[in-house]
């Protein structure tokens, strides 16, 4: 599928499937949480579209919070430095939390923010990510709601950036090779 984004190289995952998809995973989540009250845990920035939607689409009733780790300091390459710019409001003690991410790459992010929430004592603990990019995985991480498998290419949209822009695109796009970073 083409664009005439200037940025965007082809369409990945139209805005359609991405809708149907992420209604398939709320009505799985609806079901496996049915008798509790799970909170949502967005992973900033570029959960937030997908988190959106999928707390539109769960038919449960849950809280959310948001924790913001960086590690790519705004290029496409991953660092593996991982820092929490910015932590929970409320405890998750005793509570069944979701980890709601946008992509899965190395797996150098998740693997910190599930050690870390582990020492928080939830009663459960569990990842749902949009996409999954296994081929490039450093180490492995137990995720168990995935949207879409993808392959080894940087990708924008649906909350998803490159240097903070293209967050906006209602669809899963390739980007043609940054300009910037052709000759490095
Ligand atoms: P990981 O630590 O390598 O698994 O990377 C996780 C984070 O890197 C994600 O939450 C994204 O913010 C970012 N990331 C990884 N791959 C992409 C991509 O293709 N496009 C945009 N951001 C990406």
């Amino acid at each position: 599928m083409t664009t005439n984004h200037p940025a965007i190289d082809k369409i990945l995952i139209s805005k359609d499937t991405l809708q149907k998809r992420v209604q398939e995973l709320a009505k799985e989540i609806s079901q496996d949480y049915k008798n509790t009250c799970p909170v949502f845990i967005g992973v900033l920035k570029g959960s937030v579209m997908f988190l959106a939607d999928l707390m539109k689409n769960t038919a449960v009733d849950h809280s959310v919070d948001f924790l913001c780790p960086s590690s790519y300091a705004g290029g496409t390459k991953s660092t593996g430095i991982v820092r929490l710019l910015l932590d929970l409001r409320e405890s998750i003690e005793g509570k069944d939390v979701l980890l709601v991410e946008d992509i899965v790459d190395t797996g150098l992010t998740m693997n910190y923010l599930l050690e870390n929430l582990r020492t928080r004592r939830p009663r459960s603990l569990e990842i749902c990510t949009l996409l999954d990019k296994s081929s490039c995985r450093k180490v492995s991480v137990p995720i168990r709601y995935r949207g879409f498998e993808i392959p080894n290419e940087f990708v924008v949209g649906y909350g998803l950036d490159y240097r903070e822009l293209y967050r906006n695109l209602p669809y899963i796009g390739v980007m043609k090779p940054p300009k910037a970073e052709k000759n490095k």
